[in-house]
């Protein structure tokens, strides 16, 4: 970016920031930042030509897609072509506290999950959100920004399920072909690299409630650990994929720094691809249909079409092009090319929103929605990278835990801890709530009140990684700008519940040992509107709470899910292949057979440097 037009880009942000801190509409003037997106296009357009011709073209610019399309773009040979259905990040994505605000732009799709009947209780007709990311970045440029890869378990048991060349011991060194790790005091570790293109660091900025937690763990006997490390149980500061305190998207880790270099990688954006072509009597693809600004347009592939538009978006493409489910496509009326069972398992990591605690500290809560001309100064202009602007949303230390009902082995967690600096009402109900769609009874009854007195307090999202309930995704119509139908019968499975209640009592233990005693953690004692008949945090009080604050860390797999020829539940071969199909891949995270002990935008980075080898070692030299 030349001086002249980062000048530009701040006082516009300053200036939008400043009008919103007075009148609290945070949310509008960052809709207006839309602006720089305009801006950003306007000064390098790249209009797509009718009948291009492409080896490769990648479907959606997700965390997953930019990796593949830097990688593939590196054989100076290969023609590529990144298709993405959004726009250009701006300012306000890179402001990590920002990241509950982003939901409410035009950078989110805006899913909402069908009525849930046990689960979503709190929210809008029940309907839980499912936000992802659109535009050149993805989800990536829209997470929470935690960096986490996973257990080895997780690996080697999709290794064993027959999917070779993915056991632990073969993708560790993906995870760390992708990481620029900048963390204190792992230097030396063998878990990590210094010198891929995704940076990753602790979060620059510490609340005292986080020092508070993360000491009050260990006082309850979590160790202190590198969850990306040898062992993943124990508590620890939240490592983040941020760069000097900015938030590092795949957009910004692997295609910024060499796209100018890249004449061989076309890059389009606005562009919602509406169809896989496939020749039928082949079934073999060869170019995708897309719109852009109102016209249709095609083009061809010489070598692969590769779908990395995410756990929604790609299953939704390979049924739109008739490759589905026989029983949906025949509903919908589109022609069958190949029966799979796309979308027909949906897996997502669930949580509560809490145990929500109150302090008697001052100023340690985050309050996103109170940003200063002065805290932008000292961010962006000053070029602070510790202010409490690169806070990840407010989440600030994660801890991995074992629950005593598992039956897993002890290396293995069950349950996470995500400490947030604040609550649904750190923002004043500007983001997140609107975000997970959660009522305003809800909202007036637990949280208004904290946002009211300003009082300090925190809560401890309490997130189950190995759920039993298994939901679904599947076509209304055949209408490619129609929103799949997203089911993912959260809490079907009651023993889900009883995991998620598990975490809570450690919670509320942690909550009583000295280093949170000492600045007056206590459980906010405020009642969730429909629990009432419970006696209030006894179990069943907790279980009311739990089908009622769902909510989700948006971690959706399986709806292409990887597996041997054979695997009936199989979309993907362990190369990605669409089964039974040629030159078809799903390259990202639809493709995870189980729901990893992690959030999966790492492993979305790694499935895309995996995928990256694949194609190279059935393409090379052709
Ligand atoms: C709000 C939120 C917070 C999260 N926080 C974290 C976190 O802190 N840590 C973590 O590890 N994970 C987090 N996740 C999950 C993680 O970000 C995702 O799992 C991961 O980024 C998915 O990567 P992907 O490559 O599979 O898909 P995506 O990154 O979703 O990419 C898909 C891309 O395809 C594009 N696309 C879709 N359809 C089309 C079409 N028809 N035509 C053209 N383009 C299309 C989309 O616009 C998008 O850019 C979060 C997710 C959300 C929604
Ligand atoms: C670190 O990343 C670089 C760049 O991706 C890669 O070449 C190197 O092999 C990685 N190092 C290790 C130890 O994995
Ligand atoms: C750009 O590409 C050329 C040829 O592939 C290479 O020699 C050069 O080092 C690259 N420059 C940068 C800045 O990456
Ligand atoms: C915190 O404040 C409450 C209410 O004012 C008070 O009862 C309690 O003693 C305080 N605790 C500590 C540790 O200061």
């Amino acid at each position: 970016m030349s001086p002249l037009r980062c000048l530009f880009l701040y006082a516009l942000l300053a200036a939008a920031l400043l009008v919103s801190a007075q009148q609290n509409r945070l949310l509008t003037q960052i809709e207006q930042l839309g602006l720089v997106n305009v801006i950003e296009q306007t000064i390098r357009p790249n209009v797509p030509k009718q009948g291009a011709n492409y080896d490769f073209i990648i479907v959606g610019a997700g965390a997953a897609g930019c990796t593949l399309a830097a990688r593939l773009s590196e054989n100076p040979k290969w023609r590529v072509a990144l298709i993405e259905a959004g726009g250009v990040e701006n300012i306000a994505h890179h402001t990590p506290v920002l990241t509950g605000q982003l939901l409410q732009t035009a950078s989110n799709w805006g899913y909402r999950t069908v009525p849930q009947r046990l689960a979503c209780r709190g929210m809008h007709n029940n309907e839980c959100s499912v936000p992802r990311g659109k535009g050149l970045g993805g989800t990536s440029s829209i997470s929470n920004m935690i960096y986490n890869r996973g257990n080895r378990r997780d690996f080697d048991g999709w290794a064993a399920a027959g999917n070779e060349g993915w056991s632990y011991a073969d993708v560790l060194p993906l995870f760390l072909r992708t990481e620029n790790a900048q963390l204190k005091g792992l230097e030396h570790s063998p878990y990590h690299n210094h010198s891929g293109p995704l940076s990753v660091e602790y979060v620059r900025y510490r609340s005292d409630l986080a020092r508070a937690f993360v000491d009050a763990s260990a006082q309850a006997g979590h160790q202190r650990t590198d969850y990306n490390g040898e062992s993943q149980l124990g508590v620890s500061y939240v490592q983040a994929t941020t760069r000097n305190g900015r938030r590092h998207s795949a957009f910004s880790a692997y295609i910024r720094p060499v796209r100018d270099n890249r004449s061989n990688l076309d890059i389009f954006a606005f562009s919602r691809v509406t169809r896989v072509l496939i020749d039928e009597t082949t079934k073999a693809a060869y170019g995708i249909e897309f719109n852009y600004m109102r016209k249709s347009y095609t083009f061809k592939a010489h070598k692969e079409v590769i779908l990395s538009a995410g756990a929604f978006n790609s299953p939704q493409l390979l049924m739109l092009s008739g490759v589905g489910p026989e029983d949906n496509l025949k509903a919908i009326g589109v022609p069958l090319i190949q029966p799979l069972p796309v979308g027909r398992r949906l897996y997502d990591h669930m949580c509560h929103f809490g145990p929500t605690f109150v302090t008697n500290t001052t100023g340690q809560t985050l309050y996103p929605s109170r940003i200063s001309v002065a805290d932008i100064i000292s961010f962006y202009l000053a070029g602070n990278p510790g202010t409490w602007l690169s806070s990840i949303g407010g989440v600030e230390a994660l801890a991995f835990l074992k629950s005593p009902r598992s039956k897993l082995p002890a290396d293995w967690p069950d349950i996470e801890l995500v400490m947030v600096a604040g609550s649904l009402a750190s923002d004043e109900g500007t983001a997140l709530k609107l975000g997970a769609n959660i009522r305003d009874d809800i909202y007036d009854a637990l949280y208004r009140p904290l946002q009211l007195s300003q009082q300090d307090h925190f809560t401890l999202l309490v997130m189950q990684f190995h759920p039993k309930s298994i939901g679904r995704l599947w076509l209304r119509d055949r209408n490619p700008l129609h929103w799949p139908k997203i089911d993912p019968k959260y809490f079907i499975e009651p023993e889900d519940v009883e995991f998620i209640l598990d975490g809570i009592k450690e919670s509320i233990r942690i909550s009583r040992m000295p280093a949170l005693q000492a600045i007056g953690a206590r459980l906010l004692d405020r009642r969730v509107p429909g629990c009432d008949e419970h006696e209030f945090a006894s179990d069943d009080y907790w279980r009311c709470s739990i089908r009622t604050l769902s909510y989700t860390l948006h971690h959706q797999v399986a709806t292409c899910r990887m597996g041997p020829e054979g695997d009936p539940t199989a979309v993907v071969s362990p190369q990605l292949r669409v089964h039974g199909m040629r030159k078809l891949r799903v390259v990202d995270t639809s493709i995870i057979p189980l729901p990893p002990t992690a959030h999966t935008n790492a492993a979305a980075y790694m499935i895309g440097e995996k995928g990256s080898d694949l194609i190279r070692a059935d393409w090379s030299g052709k």
